[in-house]
């Protein structure tokens, strides 16, 4: 897989800031030797969509969540089917709806399902909501994945992408350091084999910026970044892909 940003605009820009963004990062994405994922709000998804008729190389877009029911009464709620065609991934489990919106293991769970069977790629976050050295740490978040997978087919194993996103990290400027996200990294891949037999692909956010990106880009099997501020504004944006795709 080529390495993967996402920019995850959260609830962020109206409809021209949104549309100008996408133009501009869809022109960035071109020259980038990665796949560049922009996760707008659902209401800007179609038209962003639309205004990138050209179809640029390298980039696709995301929902930011999605309903963990299939249709029917679900007042303000988008499901996976009306998401099918529209986009290539999904967000899941990111943890401001885990604390938000109270999205529970069961529920993400169920969003999982939903996207699999209409063939969305999901992009499964999980963190620890304080830092810690221990060796415990590794377990908790392991354990918390494990109940966000638990029974899930093959097939969506095959298709999960992982981000780890450190709740401390999100949004502080105090990104986690290079050794202790790539230790995280290299435990959840094991893990995952050992577990369920695959090693998803793992992107690390929380606080990425232009700083901090080239370091990251030399963490060891470190599949991709998860970006939100740094991922507002063009010229920051363009940074952090440059600096973290410096070695590839
Ligand atoms: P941040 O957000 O880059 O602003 O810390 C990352 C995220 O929440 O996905």
């Amino acid at each position: 897989m080529q390495r993967l940003i996402v920019a995850n605009w959260k609830m962020n820009f109206s409809l021209p800031e949104a549309t100008a963004l996408a133009q501009a990062i869809a022109r960035v994405a071109e020259e980038l030797p990665a796949t560049i994922v922009i996760a707008p709000s659902f209401p800007w998804i179609i038209p962003i969509k639309e205004s990138l008729r050209w179809q640029p190389k390298n980039l696709a877009l995301a929902s930011q969540s999605v309903s963990p029911w299939r249709e029917g009464a679900y007042t303000g709620g988008v499901s996976a089917k009306q998401l099918q065609h529209l986009v290539d991934y999904s967000l899941v489990g990111h943890s401001e709806r885990r604390v938000h919106c109270h999205e529970t293991h069961g529920i993400v769970a169920d969003q999982l399902m939903r996207l699999h069977e209409v063939g969305i790629r999901p992009i499964l976050c999980f963190g620890e909501t304080r830092k810690s050295e221990q060796s415990a740490l590794l377990e908790q978040l392991m354990h918390a994945l494990s109940q966000d997978l638990k029974g899930m087919p093959d097939a969506l194993i095959d298709q999960v992408i992982l981000a780890y996103e450190p709740l401390w990290a999100i949004g502080t400027g105090k990104s986690a350091q290079p050794d202790y996200i790539a230790r995280v990294v290299a435990h959840t891949k094991a893990w995952s084999k050992a577990t369920m037999g695959k090693e998803p692909p793992v992107l690390y956010g929380g606080s990425v910026d232009e700083d901090n990106a080239r370091e990251l880009g030399q963490v060891k099997n470190l599949d991709g970044l998860l970006v939100g501020g740094a991922s507002l504004n063009i010229k920051r944006f363009q940074v952090v892909c440059r600096q973290f795709l410096t070695h590839v």
